[in-house]
């Protein structure tokens, strides 16, 4: 695949949703350790493979596996996939990921449109990135996820999907939060909390790529139905919640080169 054939639209799978690719035909799979600066995802759940998906004309670059904080790496490091999409010209990048519910109208297996995020708790993924071509490291927060891909993604969506929409607090993890830190997040103002997405969002809002994000809330981590998240339950709800997403994948490389 010549670099002028390169999909427009990257779709990063977060825990568990792997499954949005069962029964999908693949053209081109390329594992994480045969390309410079990528390095093998650690945690269960998280394949390591870049992959190319083709359906309804279109086609759609999958990073099926992810790189987090809580693996060691710095956020610049978690986000370099971010950069070599820059590098190849993609246009936009869809984010999916699981996340602890912390409104309390929010239940395990439904989605969250990412409006708006919470990183003042963690250091930043342009810490150390020079000023240079052009680029300012000093983006705006604002506008990260432009509404008119909001509503892009919610049109993939089958009906009757129950979908929110939400501010995410981003945390490195690996432990979930205690109770008194899911009560500050929520008196904070954010809707739902996770360990991924936002290296990523920041990345890409810095090189110019467009971002929609969608988290499957996996835990509520607040009453009414606070119970302890472990990662396999987190996996098995957000699978659960992925099946029953026809046609997402189908559309999202239909979407094409067009914003959606
Ligand atoms: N907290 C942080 N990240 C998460 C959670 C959680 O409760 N669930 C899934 N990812």
């Amino acid at each position: 695949m010549g670099l002028e054939e390169a999909p427009s639209t990257v779709l990063v799978l977060g825990s568990g949703w792997d499954a949005l690719l069962e029964g999908v035909e693949l053209t081109h799979r390329v594992e994480f350790e045969a390309i410079p600066g990528f390095v093998r995802s650690t945690v269960p759940g998280h394949e390591g493979a870049l992959k190319v998906v083709k359906a309804r004309g279109g086609r759609l670059l999958v990073q099926d596996g992810r790189l987090h904080c809580y693996e060691g790496l710095t956020p610049l490091e978690a986000s370099f996939p971010v950069w070599v999409y820059g590098a190849l010209g993609v246009e936009m990048l869809v984010l999916l990921s699981a996340a602890g519910g912390l409104n309390p109208a929010y239940l395990p297996g439904d989605l969250m449109i990412i409006t708006d995020h919470i990183s003042l708790l963690a250091p930043n993924p342009l810490m150390g990135v020079p000023e240079e071509g052009g680029r300012s490291r000093f983006v705006p927060g604002q506008g990260t996820y432009p509404i008119f891909l909001q509503e892009g993604i919610n049109g993939l969506l089958p009906e009757g999907t129950r979908v929110e929409r939400g501010v995410y607090a981003w945390v490195t993890g690996p432990s979930y939060e205690t109770v008194a830190e899911a009560h500050l997040l929520r008196m904070l103002g954010a809707d739902a909390v996770g360990m991924s997405t936002v290296p990523e969002a920041i990345t890409a809002r810095y090189l110019g790529i467009g971002v929609a994000a969608l988290a499957c809330i996996s835990n509520s981590l607040l009453p009414p139905s606070r119970i302890p998240p472990s990662h396999d339950d987190v996996i098995d709800v957000v699978r659960r919640t992925a099946r029953g997403l026809e046609g997402f994948i189908d559309g999202l490389c239909s979407a094409g080169t067009a914003p959606m």
